[in-house]
C-alpha cells in the first residue's frame, strides 16, 4: 500500500506509540560484565587505553560483582593478569588449583551464588609467547593445546565456574572440553564458545590490560579472517554439534552481519563480545565531545540485540544497567 495510505511516521508520532511498536529491547540480564583481576589487596589499576575501566584485586572484584548483581546484571566473565615470572609456553599456571582465576571463581561464587560466573579459557595471559596455544617451531600446535585447554576448563569447573568460555579458536576444543567435563561429572557446566572470533585489531586495549600481546607474529592461523562470513557459520555449526551451550561472535559492531547469520543457523543462544577497542572508540570520541557517550552506548547495545544477539559481553555493562 502506498502513500498516503501508508505513512510509517504514524507509528512514530509519540513516545508512547514508539514504545508500543519497539521491536527489540535491552535489559540488564542481557549483559555480561568482563572483569580483569590482579593479585594483591584493595587496589585498582586504571588501564590507559580503556579510560574508566580498571584491573581490580580480588577483594575489590567481589564487592564489584555484588554491586553488578544488584544492578540486575546476571553474569560476569573473568580474566586474570599473570605476572611474567609465572608465564611459560604451556601456560602451566593456568592449571594451578590455587591460581588467581581459581580463587576468583570460588570467592565470587561464595559471595554472590546467584551470579553466573563465566571464565575465559585460552593460554595467552599465561603464555610466555602471548599465544592462545602451545608454540613449537614458531607454530601454534592444535591438539596439544586442546588437551591443556580442556584441563583448564575442568580446573575452572572444579573451582565452581558456571560457564567456561574458550576464546582460543583451536579446532575440536569444544568437543574435547565437553567430554572432559562430562567425564568428570560436570554435566551442568556450560560452554560459551567463541565460535566466530576474528583476528582483529580491536583487541589492542585488552592486550594492554592483561599484558598479553603476542610476542611474535599474529593470531591469523587460528582466529578468523575478517573477510569471511560463510566460514563463521561453519565454525558455529561445528561448535553447536560439539556441545556448546552458547555461541559467541567477536568483535561486535563491525560483525553485526555475522551475529545475524549465525543466529539464523543455530538453535542455541548467541552472544556477542563488544570488545576493548570498541569501548575505547566510544570513550575517546565522547571525551572529545564528538559524540554523546550514553546514547552511543545504548544505540550500540540495542544494535546487537536487533542483529540477533541474546547476550552481550561489554565493558559498558555497569553503565548500561545503571541507565536502564
Ligand atoms: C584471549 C582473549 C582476547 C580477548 C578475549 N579473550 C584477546 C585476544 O584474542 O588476543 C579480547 C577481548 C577484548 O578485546 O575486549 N584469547
Amino acid at each position: 500500500m502506498n502513500y498516503p495510505l501508508s505513512r510509517p511516521r504514524r507509528n512514530r508520532k509519540s513516545a508512547s506509540i514508539r514504545s508500543m511498536v519497539q521491536e527489540n529491547h535491552l535489559r540488564p540480564e542481557h549483559l555480561i560484565a568482563p572483569l580483569f583481576i590482579i593479585e594483591g589487596k584493595d587496589k585498582s589499576e586504571p588501564i590507559p587505553s580503556m579510560p574508566g575501566y580498571y584491573r581490580h584485586t580480588l577483594d575489590k572484584t567481589v564487592t564489584y560483582a555484588k554491586y553488578l548483581y544488584n544492578l540486575g546484571i546476571r553474569s560476569v566473565l573473568l580474566f586474570v593478569k599473570v605476572p611474567d615470572a609465572k608465564k611459560d609456553n604451556e601456560g602451566t599456571e593456568a592449571l594451578n588449583p590455587d591460581g588467581l582465576m581459581q580463587r576468583a571463581i570460588k570467592s565470587i561464587k561464595d559471595a554472590v551464588p546467584e551470579l553466573c560466573v563465566m571464565t575465559d579459557v585460552a593460554l595467552d595471559p599465561y603464555s610466555s609467547y602471548g599465544h592462545d596455544g602451545v608454540v613449537e617451531d614458531g607454530k601454534i600446535i592444535n591438539d596439544v593445546s586442546v588437551q591443556i585447554l580442556s584441563e583448564m576448563a575442568l580446573s575452572h569447573a572444579l573451582a565452581g565456574a558456571d560457564f567456561v568460555a574458550p576464546s582460543d579458536m583451536m579446532d575440536g576444543r569444544i568437543g574435547a572440553m565437553r567430554e572432559k567435563l562430562e567425564g568428570n561429572a560436570f554435566h551442568n557446566t556450560g560452554i560459551m564458545a567463541y565460535s566466530a572470533k576474528y583476528a582483529s585489531c580491536f583487541y589492542g586495549p585488552f592486550r594492554d590490560a592483561l599484558d598479553s600481546a603476542p610476542g611474535f607474529g599474529d593470531k591469523k592461523t587460528y582466529q578468523m579472517n575478517p573477510a569471511n562470513s560463510i566460514e563463521a557459520i561453519r565454525e558455529a555449526i561445528l561448535d553447536e554439534a560439539e556441545g556448546a551451550d552458547i555461541l559467541m561472535v567477536k568483535p561486535g559492531m563491525p560483525y553485526l552481519d555475522i551475529i545475524q547469520s549465525i543466529k539464523q543457523n543455530v538453535t542455541v543462544p548467541v552472544s556477542v563480545y563488544h570488545v576493548s577497542g570498541e569501548y575505547a572508540i566510544i570513550k575517546a570520541a565522547a571525551a572529545q565531545g564528538w559524540i554523546n557517550e550514553e546514547q552511543a552506548i545504548m544505540e550500540s547495545l540495542l544494535a546487537f540485540r536487533r542483529a540477533g544477539a541474546d547476550l552481550i559481553a561489554t565493558y559498558f555493562a555497569e553503565q548500561a544497567a545503571t541507565l536502564l
